[in-house]
């Protein structure tokens, strides 16, 4: 099977053993407390669920910076962006040197993980506006991800943790929330060598099924690993549980069995276009897989990426630093001279005409107004569950 990231077993910060997990919980409620922010929390999520090895907790000023500035930690692990702990407020913790982090997604504010602290540091205005203007692209307060992270505050807390739970994702989404230890797990049992993850934080249109469908044959791959975003998105995305009922249904009907896993993982979108990439990359080569889809405006936003600065920031991948290859796919869309979906480059002979191309605007237009897009943009059965919450959305 194929290596975790930058070590020889996947590293999950998750405690499983049970008597040391009482422990912790037990010693949490002696420790000093802090709220954290979303993106923390859900940094813990990942990093207990293995996805992030082999980092072992929140990055120090010194590592953010050169992750933002040269791609790599200050020891020389190539990493895309900051894995923070950033908060307004310390005077609750100043002088600790462990601290229970409250989780903010969680009803009773659960104790999400516990943190020995290696340092507390205050950045400066032009520090944090530096790595985030690397992370993002831009310093565009509009950007949403951008905006979220610039406005949590200026105080680092870094060092190791361990995590006591994976916030709401497992009682919210226990069919489709998966560890990568239990998606490494499932990869080995299913007895599968090579497996092509699909990122999405979207539902599956046709062109979406075919890409993988395509990157699943090109790749000669034994399986697909749909893996869906399941944490925090800007507003006018569809939610997790949409999104997660429409491509299960589309799985079903028209994936042959046994082919797709439909998983997905607790993080926030960041919008971070080819910064987001990269690290979508390292997280489905921990996940256990061969392969990576990485199409048109991936983790894009708006207009702040070219279509492909997704892919060709793998350039810049240190040689031999990422086993997991990415499956670079061109504009996909449904060609009305072929019949089928097909990738743009594929047909130099067609103009746009020849493509079936709504926007997403036009497509919520339509399904609010009760219409259905035409089934060679999306299935049926597809567009019924998403017409669904448009309709019950407009009536609020
Ligand atoms: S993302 O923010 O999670 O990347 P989305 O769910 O829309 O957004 O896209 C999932 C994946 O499909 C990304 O790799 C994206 O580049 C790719 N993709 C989406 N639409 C197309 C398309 N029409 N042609 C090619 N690739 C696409």
């Amino acid at each position: 099977m194929i290596k975790p990231y930058g070590a020889e077993a996947l590293m999950p910060l998750f405690v499983y053993d049970q008597n040391r997990h009482h422990e912790l919980l037990h010693e949490a409620h002696q420790l000093p407390q802090l709220m954290v922010s979303s993106a923390a929390a859900a940094n813990a999520v990942m990093l207990g669920g293995g996805y992030f090895t082999p980092l072992t907790g929140y990055m120090n000023l010194a590592d953010s910076l050169s992750v933002a500035r040269e791609l790599k930690t200050s020891a020389g692990l190539f990493w895309p962006v900051p894995i923070v702990n950033v908060v307004a407020d310390v005077s609750a913790i100043q002088g600790a040197s462990r601290i229970a982090l409250l989780d903010p997604n969680q009803e009773d504010n659960a104790v999400i993980a516990i943190q020995t602290v290696t340092a507390i540091e205050e950045i400066s205005e032009a520090e944090l506006t530096e790595i985030a203007e690397k992370i993002f692209g831009t310093t565009d307060t509009n950007h949403p991800g951008y905006n979220t992270f610039v406005t949590q505050g200026r105080y680092l807390v870094s060092g190791p943790i361990e995590v006591l739970n994976f916030s709401y994702f497992q009682n919210d989404f226990p069919d489709t929330f998966r560890t990568a230890v239990e998606i490494r797990n499932e990869i080995q049992s299913r007895g599968w060598s090579k497996v092509v993850a699909f990122q999405t934080r979207n539902p599956m249109h046709r062109a979406h099924e075919e890409l993988c469908k395509m990157a699943q044959e090109a790749v000669d791959a034994d399986g697909v690993l749909v893996h869906m975003l399941l944490g925090k998105l800007k507003a006018g995305d569809i939610p997790a549980d949409v999104r997660d009922a429409s491509i299960r249904k589309m799985v079903e009907l028209y994936f042959p069995p046994n082919t797709v896993m439909v998983t997905g993982y607790g993080f926030d979108m960041l919008y971070a276009g080819p910064r987001e990439a990269l690290l979508h990359a390292i997280f489905r080569q921990n996940a256990g897989c061969t392969h990576f889809i990485v199409g048109r405006d991936h983790a894009g936003v708006g207009d702040y990426y070219g279509p492909f600065d997704a892919q060709t920031i793998f350039d810049q991948v240190p040689e031999g630093a990422l086993d997991i290859e990415i499956f670079k796919a061109d504009h996909t869309a449904y060609s009305k001279k072929l019949n089928r979906v097909v990738m743009m480059r594929d047909v130099p002979d067609h103009t746009k005409e020849d493509f079936i191309l709504l926007s997403g605007t036009k497509v919520r237009e339509m399904l609010s107004a009760g219409e259905l897009p035409p089934p060679e943009f999306t299935r049926p059965e597809v567009a019924k569950i998403l017409m669904a919450y448009y309709q019950q959305l407009d009536a609020a």
